[in-house]
């Protein structure tokens, strides 16, 4: 990549934000299609986010992704929202255009790509038990009802905040969907267990070694899909899943996806996800399993 005086600047916003694996497939995708534009990632403490994201418009960015504990804070700060993320309450990409900050929500669509294009699941008529109420359980919790699921039950450790997810997707989905919550400490049963054909981890457990188990996998029904959204490594869930021959994706693609809807929409091109995903996968290589 040669960096010159008409280089189209993106990045992302985060705190902590070293850990994130967006530049270096937002780059590779740049790359491919021999595009002058750069990625990189932006530390983004709280107080200085209104700051951060003025300077978008003042530096003549195209856009830049935005990730914790920014999401949801980010929306005062924007000029329109997308239908989804005024739907989540949540951008994980904001994008420049005619004087405008426009702020979307990719995370739920990646999350659907992933499962249906490279898990072969299709959420349609499912039963679907989600672990988790923060940023990407909301996420994927609207993306799986608008896909047609037929079932959403939701846990989370804290109560209250399924109760929040609850109220706002009943607020939009009425009576699309059968929506319920179930008490954390209650899905380690057989009977919630056999009702489940789409287990969703999206908390964030799995990501440290010592992280316990959430789920017994001795429950896990053998119709079952289990899709982990943490992508920093193999988690205990998935490789129980693994063990047990049930289909199961981690987190990698959807992270590829929803940056490559974020790629689209700052440069209006197909992303080139075989690249994207390429360069993904030397990462996962060095992943700790
Ligand atoms: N693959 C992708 O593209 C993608 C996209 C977004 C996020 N993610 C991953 O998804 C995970 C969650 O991210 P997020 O943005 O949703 O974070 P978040 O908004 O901070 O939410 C974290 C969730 O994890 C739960 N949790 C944390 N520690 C727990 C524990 N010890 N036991 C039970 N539940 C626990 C929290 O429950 P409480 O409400 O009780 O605190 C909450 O539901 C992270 O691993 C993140 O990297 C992946």
């Amino acid at each position: 990549m040669k960096v010159s005086g008409e280089t189209k600047i993106i990045g992302i916003f985060g705190y902590p934000v070293t850990h994130s694996l967006s530049p270096l497939f937002q780059n590779a995708a740049f790359e491919a299609l021999g595009l002058n534009f750069v990625y990189l990632p932006f530390l983004v403490k709280p107080e200085d986010l209104k700051g951060a994201v003025e300077s978008i418009k003042s530096l003549n960015m195209v856009g830049v992704n935005v990730t914790i504990p920014h999401k949801k804070k980010v929306l005062v700060y924007l000029d329109e929202l997308s239908s989804e993320a005024k739907m989540m309450g949540a951008v994980n990409t904001i994008c420049y255009r005619d004087g405008k900050l426009i702020g979307y929500n990719t995370d739920g669509k990646g999350f659907i790509s992933s499962l249906t294009k490279e898990g072969k699941f299709n959420p349609q008529g499912k039963r679907a038990l989600i672990l988790g109420a923060g940023g990407a359980a909301w996420a994927i919790s609207f993306a799986l009802i608008e896909a047609g699921v037929k079932r959403l039950n939701i846990a989370n450790r804290t109560i209250k905040k399924a109760e929040i997810l609850l109220e706002r997707l009943k607020e939009f989905f009425q009576d699309k969907c059968e929506i319920t919550l179930i008490d954390f400490d209650k899905v380690n049963s057989s009977i919630v267990m056999n009702e489940v054909d789409l287990l969703i981890n999206a908390t964030s457990v799995g990501m440290h070694p010592e992280d316990s188990l959430l789920i017994n996998p001795e429950l896990l029904a053998p119709h079952t899909f289990v899709y982990d959204v943490v992508y920093n490594k193999k988690t205990k869930l998935l490789k129980a899943a693994e063990d047990r021959n049930l289909p199961c994706l981690g987190g990698l693609g959807m992270l590829v996806y929803q940056g490559a809807y974020s790629f689209e929409i700052w440069t209006h091109k197909k992303a080139p996800l075989k690249e994207m995903k390429e360069v993904l996968k030397e990462q996962e290589k060095c992943f700790v399993t």
